[in-house]
C-alpha cells in the first residue's frame, strides 16, 4: 500500500482518527480536516491505479505527478503526526496550534493541485481496469488460501523442490572433488561453480557441503557477495571454522593481515573444507586465497560465482547447467500441483503452453518456481496460461538472458496485490545475502505502517505473518532456517529478485542505500536510509548528517561513521541499529526528541544504558535491548502505552510498573523475582500477550497461575529458571502449589515450556488433540504417565517437538508404554527423560522423527535388548540421530560398556544408520 501511495493509506486513517469524537477539536478544524480527507481520497485512488502499471509503461508526466504526490503524502503525514503528538501530549492543542496545522496541510495540498493531470489519470484508469478486473476474479481465491496456508508445509515443500535436477550435478561435483585428490594428493582441491544467477549454485554447494563435511577436521560455509567487507568475511570464516575458539572474533579489531595470519595458522596441517559462496571479483579472491594455506593435502575448496572470468582465474571451473526440459517440467508441475505426476494429466493444450513458458524460463529453477507459484493461483485453462506467457514476452526462448529473467520476476511482482508489493519492496533495505529474521522483518513492516490495521481479531503482527507466508508461497522470498515449531525463523531474497526490487525502490525513492556501490539516487529527499558499510567519502555522506525528512534508518555496518545525528531526525519512525557496536561512541542523547519513533532496535549493540527520555516516545511499539549491557530499564518505560514488543535479558529486573504496558503482545524475558511475585496480580492487564517468556527466580505459586489464566491470546508460553533440567526425579515441593493442572490454555497455544519449573500430577485434561490444533512445541514434566496419555499426545496434530520428563520415583511403571503406528505424525524431535522402561515403538510410529534423545539405566538396557520388542528404533522410519544418556548408578564399568554395545546394535539394524551418541 505504502509504496504505490506513499503514506496516503495511513494518512487517511489518521485523519479519520482525528475526526473521531474523542479529540474534541473545534468545529471549523473538523470541517477543514473533512475537506482535506475528501481531496486526499481522490489522490489515493489515483495513485493506487498508477501503482498497477510498470513504470516503463507510464507516461512521463504521470510518473512525475505520482512521485510528487507520494513525496507530498510523506510530508503531510509528518505534519499530521506532529499534530497527533500534541493531541496525545499533556497539553491539548490550542486554537493557535490547530490553526497552524490546518494552514500547513492546506498549503501542502495546493502544491499537489498545481499538477492538473486529470486526463492522464483517466487514461491510466482505463488501462488498469483490465488488470484490476483480472485480479478481482481471483481475489476471493487468494484471501481464502492465505487464511489456510500452513507455513510449516511451505518450508518442507521448498526443500523438496530445490533438489530437482541437482542430484546429477551433485554426483559430478563429488566425483570431481574425489578424483582430483587421487591424481595428486598433494594438491589443494578447488572447484569453482560458475553459472547464471538463479541456477542453484548455492543450493548445489550446500548439498555438497552437507554430504562431505563430516569427513574433514574443520569446515566453513561463507558468503562473500557483491560489496564485500573482507574483514567481516574473514571473521565469519574463522567463526564458522571453530565457534568456540572464535566466539568473540566479531568484536575484535584485528586488521585484514592479522585475520589472514589467524586463518593460516588455524588451518595449517588441518584437513579443511571451505565453501566460498558468491565471489564477484578477482581481487577479492586474491585476498581470500592467502588465508587458505595450500601446503597440505586433503583440503577442499568450493567457490561459486556468476562471472566466468573469475571462475577461470580461480581454477577448477564447473559450469552449472540449466535444467533439462524434463526436469524443468518436474519442477514446474510439482510447484503447481504439489507433485510432479499430476502434470501427466494436463490436457494437450495446457501441456503445450506450459512447455512454451518453460522455454522462456530457460531451465533456471528460480524462474520456474516463481512462475509455477503464479500459475498455481490461476484457473487451469489455456487462456489464462497464455496470458501469463504473453505477459512475460515472446521471442528469445531458451536464452539465459538477464532481461528475460527480469521480465519473469517483474511479472510475478506486478501480480502481487499492492499491500504485498510494499512488503516485498521493503527487502531492498537489507544488504545482499543478508539473513533476515522473520520477526524483526514483520515488526519493521508494522512500524512502517504497511499493515495499517488489525483484521478479524488478528493483531497487526499476525496479519504481517500472513503477508510473509504469502510471499514465501509465491517463491519471491526463500526460507532459510526453520525453528523447532516449524516456523520460518530466517529468510532471504534471491539476488535476482533483490536487483529487481532495488531498481524499483530507488526509482520511487522508497529506500536509499548507502554502500560501497553506487546506486542512483532518485531524489534529494531521503525517506528511508539503509546504511550498509558506507565509506566516509561517499557522495551521499555530505547530505546524511542532517536529514529532516528521514523516517527510517536501518544500519547494517558495524561502525556508525555514516550515521546522521539523532538531533536532526525529527520525524523518524524506525531506528534499527542492531549489531552495531555502541559500547562507546554513539550517543542516544537526543532519543527523547524522536516523538514519532515506533521501532527502536538496539539488540547486540552492547549499549550500556537506555536514556530516561525514552519515556517521551509515546508511539513506540517495539523495543529490543537484547544483547546489551543494560541491566535495568528506566522507570519511564512504564509510560510507553503503545509498546507491543519488549525484549530484554533475564538479568534486567523490572518491577510491577511493567503492568502498565497494557499493549504488550510479546514480552521476553520477564524476570519474576520475589518482589514482583508478591504483586504479580498487577500483570493482570497484560491480556494482549501472545508471546511470553518468564524467567522465574521465585517460588511457583497460585498468583502466577491466576495471571497465566488471564492470557487468553497466548500462543507461546515459556517459564524457565536457572535450575538445571532435572533428568531424574522432580522436586516434590514444587508440585501443585498453585495448580497449573486446572488451567485451561486457549486453543491457539503453539508452544508450552514449563519443564523445569512445574510438575503436572498427570497429563492435564485440556491436553486434547481436537482442542490444541496448533500445539507444536511441548516441554513438560508429568509425575505419572499412562498408556492413554501417550495415545493422546500421539494424536496432537501439529506436534513437532516434544520434551517429556516423567517423575517415576517410587512409582516404577512396569509395563512398557507403546507408541502406535502412525501416531505423532509431525514429530521431528523427541526428548524423553526419567522413563524407567523405554517406550516401545511400533512399526511406522513417529514417521517424521529425526532426532530421539532418551535416558536409560545400563541394567535396563541389557534387559530390553534380551527381552521381546528390543528398543524398536528400527521402527522409526526417519530417524537420523539418537542421543542416549546411560545411567550407571550401582553397576560396574563393564555393565555400562555392555549397555553401549547393545545400543549400538539397536541402531545398526536401522536402514538409515542413524548417528548414535552415548553419554554416561
Ligand atoms: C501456496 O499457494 C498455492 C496456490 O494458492 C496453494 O495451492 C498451495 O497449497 C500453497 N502452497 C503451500 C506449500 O503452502
Ligand atoms: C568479471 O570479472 C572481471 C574481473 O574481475 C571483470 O573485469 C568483469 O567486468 C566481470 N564481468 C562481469 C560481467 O561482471
Ligand atoms: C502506572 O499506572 C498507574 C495508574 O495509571 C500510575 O498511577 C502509575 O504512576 C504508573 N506507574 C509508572 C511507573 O508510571
Amino acid at each position: 500500500m505504502e509504496f504505490a501511495t506513499g503514506a496516503l493509506g495511513t494518512l487517511l486513517l489518521k485523519l479519520a482518527q482525528l475526526l473521531h469524537g474523542e479529540y474534541r477539536l473545534q468545529k471549523n478544524v473538523r470541517k477543514n480536516i473533512e475537506f482535506l480527507k475528501k481531496e486526499l481520497e481522490f489522490t489515493h485512488a489515483a495513485l493506487l491505479n498508477v501503482g498497477e502499471v510498470p513504470p516503463e509503461q507510464l507516461k512521463e508526466v504521470v510518473r512525475i505527478w505520482a512521485r510528487d504526490a507520494r513525496e507530498l503524502s510523506y510530508d503531510m503525514e509528518d505534519v499530521v503526526d506532529s499534530f497527533l503528538v500534541r493531541v496525545h501530549g499533556p497539553d491539548p492543542p490550542s486554537k493557535r496550534s490547530s490553526k497552524r496545522f490546518i494552514q500547513k496541510m492546506k498549503g501542502l495540498l495546493t502544491i499537489s493541485k498545481r499538477h492538473q493531470i486529470g486526463e492522464q489519470i483517466e487514461d491510466i484508469k482505463q488501462r488498469v481496469v483490465e488488470v484490476a478486473a483480472r485480479r478481482d476474479r481471483y481475489k476471493v481465491d487468494i484471501i481464502s488460501r492465505v487464511a489456510t496456508l500452513d507455513p510449516r508445509v511451505t518450508a518442507l515443500y521448498a526443500k523438496a523442490t530445490e533438489l530437482i535436477g541437482l542430484n546429477e550435478a551433485r554426483e559430478e561435483l563429488l566425483m570431481l572433488l574425489a578424483k582430483k585428490g587421487d591424481m595428486s594428493a598433494e594438491q589443494q582441491r578447488i572447484v569453482s561453480i560458475v553459472g547464471f544467477g538463479g541456477l542453484g549454485k548455492t543450493t548445489l554447494a550446500k548439498a555438497v557441503f552437507e554430504e562431505l563435511k563430516l569427513q574433514f577436521d574443520c569446515t566453513a560455509f561463507v558468503t562473500v557477495s557483491r560489496s564485500p567487507d573482507i574483514k567481516k568475511f574473514l571473521k565469519d570464516m574463522l567463526y564458522e571454522l571453530d565457534r568456540q575458539k572464535y566466539g568473540n572474533i566479531h568484536s575484535t579489531s584485528l586488521d585484514v593481515k592479522h585475520l589472514i595470519d589467524q586463518a593460516r595458522g588455524f588451518l595449517q596441517n588441518k584437513r579443511y573444507f571451505v565453501i566460498i559462496d558468491d565471489i564477484w571479483d578477482i581481487s577479492n579472491w586474491e585476498i581470500i586465497k592467502y588465508s587458505l594455506p595450500d601446503d597440505n593435502s586433503g583440503c577442499s575448496i568450493v567457490t561459486t560465482t556468476r562471472n566466468f572470468t573469475v571462475a577461470k582465474h580461480i581454477g577448477g571451473e564447473y559450469k552449472m547447467r540449466p535444467l533439462s526440459l524434463e526436469n524443468s517440467r518436474l519442477l514446474l508441475y510439482r510447484r503447481i500441483f504439489g507433485d510432479e505426476d499430476s502434470g501427466k494429466y494436463l490436457d494437450k493444450e495446457l501441456a503445450e503452453v506450459s512447455d512454451r513458458i518453460l522455454k522462456k524460463c530457460a531451465g533456471v529453477p528460480l524462474a520456474i518456481t516463481t512462475i509455477g507459484s503464479l500459475l498455481a493461483r490461476k484457473a487451469r485453462n489455456k487462456v489464462e496460461w497464455y496470458e501469463v506467457y504473453n505477459s512475460i514476452g515472446t521471442g528469445m526462448e531458451n536464452n539465459l538472458d538477464a532481461e528475460n529473467m527480469r521480465k519473469i520476476l517483474s511479472y510475478s511482482y506486478y501480480d502481487l496485490p499492492s499491500r504485498l508489493r510494499t512488503c516485498l519492496l521493503y527487502f531492498s533495505i537489507f544488504p545482499e545475502d543478508c539473513e533476515i529474521e522473520t520477526s524483526r522483518l514483520i515488526r519493521l513492516w508494522v512500524a512502517e505502517g504497511f499493515i495499517p490495521c488489525e483484521e478479524q481479531g488478528k493483531s497487526q503482527f499476525e496479519v504481517g505473518e500472513s503477508h510473509f507466508n504469502e510471499l514465501i508461497n509465491r517463491s519471491l522470498i526463500q526460507p532459510l532456517y526453520i525453528d523447532d515449531g516449524g516456523k520460518i525463523f530466517c529468510c532471504h531474497v534471491h539476488d535476482m529478485v533483490l536487483d529487481l526490487i532495488r531498481s524499483l525502490s530507488s526509482a520511487e525513492n522508497f529506500v536509499t542505500i548507502l554502500s560501497d556501490m553506487d546506486y542512483k539516487v532518485a531524489s534529494t529527499t531521503i525517506r528511508r536510509l539503509s546504511v550498509q558499510n558506507g565509506k566516509v567519502d561517499h557522495p551521499l555522506t555530505q547530505g546524511t548528517r542532517s536529514m529532516p525528512q528521514v523516517r527510517s534508518v536501518v544500519v547494517f555496518a558495524s561502525t556508525l561513521d555514516q550515521m546522521p545525528t539523532l538531533q536532526s531526525l525529527k520525524v523518524l519512525r524506525v531506528l534499527d541499529l542492531q549489531g552495531c557496536d555502541l559500547s562507546h561512541g554513539y550517543s542516544l542523547k537526543y532519543l527523547g526528541n524522536l516523538f514519532h519513533l515506533r521501532y527502536l532496535g538496539l539488540s547486540d549493540t552492547s549499549i550500556p544504558e537506555l536514556p530516561e527520555e525514552v519515556g517521551n516516545l509515546q508511539f513506540l511499539e517495539s523495543l529490543n535491548v537484547w544483547g546489551t549491557e543494560i541491566s535495568c530499564l528506566p522507570l519511564t518505560v512504564a509510560q510507553l502505552k503503545k509498546l507491543m514488543y519488549l525484549r530484554v535479558q533475564p538479568r534486567v529486573r523490572v518491577s510491577n510498573w511493567i503492568g502498565n504496558l497494557t499493549s504488550l503482545e510479546a514480552l521476553s524475558v520477564l524476570h519474576i523475582h520475589d518482589e514482583l511475585m508478591n504483586t504479580v496480580e498487577v500483570l493482570g492487564l497484560l491480556t494482549k500477550l501472545r508471546v511470553l517468556h518468564i524467567w522465574l527466580s521465585s517460588e511457583w505459586n497460585d498468583k502466577l497461575v491466576d495471571f497465566i489464566g488471564k492470557l487468553r491470546k497466548i500462543k507461546s508460553l515459556r517459564i524457565t529458571s536457572w535450575d538445571k533440567l532435572r533428568t531424574t526425579s522432580a522436586d516434590e515441593s514444587r508440585c501443585n502449589i498453585g495448580d497449573l493442572d486446572a488451567w485451561v490454555p486457549p486453543g491457539c497455544l503453539r508452544r508450552l515450556d514449563t519443564i523445569s519449573v512445574y510438575t503436572f500430577a498427570r497429563l492435564p485434561v485440556w491436553m486434547n488433540p481436537s482442542y490444541l490444533l496448533d500445539l507444536s512445541q511441548l516441554s513438560i514434566t508429568v509425575r505419572e504417565l499412562q498408556q492413554k496419555d501417550i495415545d493422546i499426545l500421539g494424536r496432537l496434530p501439529a506436534l513437532r517437538c516434544l520434551s517429556l520428563v516423567v517423575d517415576h520415583e517410587d512409582r516404577e511403571i512396569h509395563r512398557r508404554l507403546v507408541v502406535a503406528a502412525g501416531s505423532f505424525p509431525c514429530l521431528v524431535r523427541c526428548n524423553l527423560w526419567g522413563f524407567v522402561q523405554p517406550l516401545m515403538f511400533r512399526q511406522g510410529a513417529m514417521p517424521s522423527l529425526t532426532l530421539l534423545q532418551f535416558t536409560i539405566h545400563a541394567r535396563k538396557a541389557r534387559e530390553i535388548a534380551g527381552g521381546d520388542g528390543g528398543f524398536g528404533l528400527e521402527n522409526l522410519p526417519s530417524l537420523q540421530k539418537a542421543l542416549v544418556n546411560v545411567g550407571s548408578e550401582g553397576v560396574s564399568k563393564e555393565d555400562v560398556e555392555e549397555a553401549k554395545v547393545v545400543l549400538k546394535q539397536a541402531t545398526e539394524i536401522h536402514h538409515n544408520h542413524p548417528i548414535l551418541r552415548i553419554f554416561d
